[in-house]
């Protein structure tokens, strides 16, 4: 597949020359579409099923974070079937050596080249008419053309819009890593992100060893796919059940925590909504949301006073998603309100109950997308009940999960805590 699969530029000069002309006459439709392996389902999928032949991927991440060692598990797992180089101005071959060890990669087609001259990577590529180039990182490389110094934004657009140039006309995929600066936009992969097809943010709560992949832009595929990885000592190993990595909750659950489930990346997620309600010591009464917007959440307090006879008028609230993720949909309305409601009453919810739905302004229930698939994914990690709006109420029962289909806010209040 290799060779043929890149186009004239990359086909090499077969012993049969017809052979080879019916070959590239079958594969020249689907050319484009043919996509290269990473060897990682999950990063295959957050690119939108494979990469791209003569596409620019940028992965962007914190100093540390796995860039590094994602890309050159990928490299070594496309140099099982075409040649790959990787360019690397931040390690010695050496050290990409010992950690490719470490990683128990065997990669005889992947070569190394420890070099920060753009001119001289891409003659490399060239010269070996690689189907994959890994820039290790953009903040490492200049192209002498420019007389600015490596790292600087003019080196940084220039080198990367060399190698866009380069991945267009030769066909390569090429790769390339960027640290997210503490300068923050300045000099990092922001800068790049309208020059590439794909945008890969490296994702990580502080101190977890799960690490989140997330295309932010894809010109091959959906953004806000998620990938999820776990940095073991063998290197980043896909996770195959991600949908309840963020939640962690100690058997006892305290008073006002709730998992809800959310969707991510196309599938569900569970996590933990905390709420926290104290008297408010002075002045005005402080409303902190995090990961959730804090509009909705001031809206979702007066509703809360309105129609679930819960007033917080005194009360400092604070409401946070679980994990450092964000609630970018309405499905948190509910376990919002539930988890302020039991931190108000000092009661704990029950263990196992999972709660989704919107919440409108009279106090109602609305239903939310994809509600049977959240409630099946709760009923497989365990969870026994659920609160939902009623038209979430599947019409076939779930086993093991008693799904509470509530009209109002006050309902799945009453119900939350009648046990
Ligand atoms: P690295 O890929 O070098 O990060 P980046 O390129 O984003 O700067 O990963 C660095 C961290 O990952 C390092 O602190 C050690 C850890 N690590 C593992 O835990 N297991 C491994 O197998 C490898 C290679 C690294
Ligand atoms: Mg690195």
């Amino acid at each position: 597949m290799e060779a043929a699969q890149r186009g004239p530029a990359g086909s090499s000069a077969a012993a049969n020359p017809g052979e080879a002309q019916a070959l590239l006459g079958r594969l020249e439709g689907e050319q484009a579409s043919r996509r290269l392996e990473s060897g990682l389902a999950e990063f295959d999928r957050v690119l939108g099923s494979g990469i791209v032949p003569g596409s620019v991927s940028l992965l962007g991440g914190d100093p540390g974070i796995g860039k590094s060692t994602l890309l050159l598990q990928v490299a070594a797992s496309v140099a099982g079937s075409a040649p790959v180089l990787y360019a690397t101005g931040e390690e010695s071959t050496q050290q990409v050596r010992a950690r490719a060890r470490r990683l128990g990669l065997e990669a005889p087609a992947l070569q190394i080249v420890p070099e920060s001259d753009l001119t001289r990577i891409l003659a490399t590529a060239e010269q070996q008419r690689v189907a994959m180039l890994v820039i290790d990182s953009i903040q490492t490389v200049f192209s002498p053309e420019v007389p600015s110094s490596a790292g600087g934004v003019a080196q940084l657009r220039e080198c990367a819009a060399a190698l866009v140039r380069h991945a267009k006309r030769t066909g390569t995929a090429v790769c390339i890593i960027g640290h997210v600066t503490r300068e923050g936009s300045i000099a990092g992969p922001k800068v790049l992100e309208h020059l590439v097809d794909t945008v890969l943010y490296f994702e990580s709560d502080a101190g977890s060893r799960f690490r989140i992949v997330r295309a932010t832009k894809n010109r091959f595929g959906a953004v806000n796919e998620l990938a999820f990885f776990a940095m073991t000592e063998g290197g980043l190993r896909e996770v195959a059940n991600p949908s309840a990595i963020f939640l962690a909750r100690p058997a006892e659950v305290a008073p006002g925590s709730v998992v809800t489930v959310m969707r991510e990346g196309g599938r569900p997620l569970l996590v933990e909504i905390q709420g926290l309600v104290d008297a408010m010591r002075f002045g005005n009464p402080r409303r902190v949301a995090q990961g959730f917007d804090s509009t909705r959440l001031a809206m979702l307090l007066a509703v809360l006073n309105r129609h679930g006879g819960l007033s917080l008028q005194d009360h400092d609230v604070f409401a946070n998603v679980v994990g450092g993720l964000s609630l970018g949909e309405t499905a948190g309305d509910l376990p919002v309100l539930l988890a302020l409601a039991s931190s108000l009453r000092d009661r704990a919810l029950p263990a196992t109950l999972v709660a989704f739905a919107e919440i409108g302004l009279t106090g109602e229930l609305r239903p939310v997308p994809y509600g049977e698939e959240r409630l099946r994914e709760a009923a497989k990690q365990g969870f026994r009940q659920a609160i939902v709006a009623e038209a979430n109420v599947p019409r076939r029962p779930i086993e093991g999960l008693a799904v509470f289909g509530a009209p109002t806010l006050a309902a799945a209040l009453q119900r939350a805590f009648s046990g």
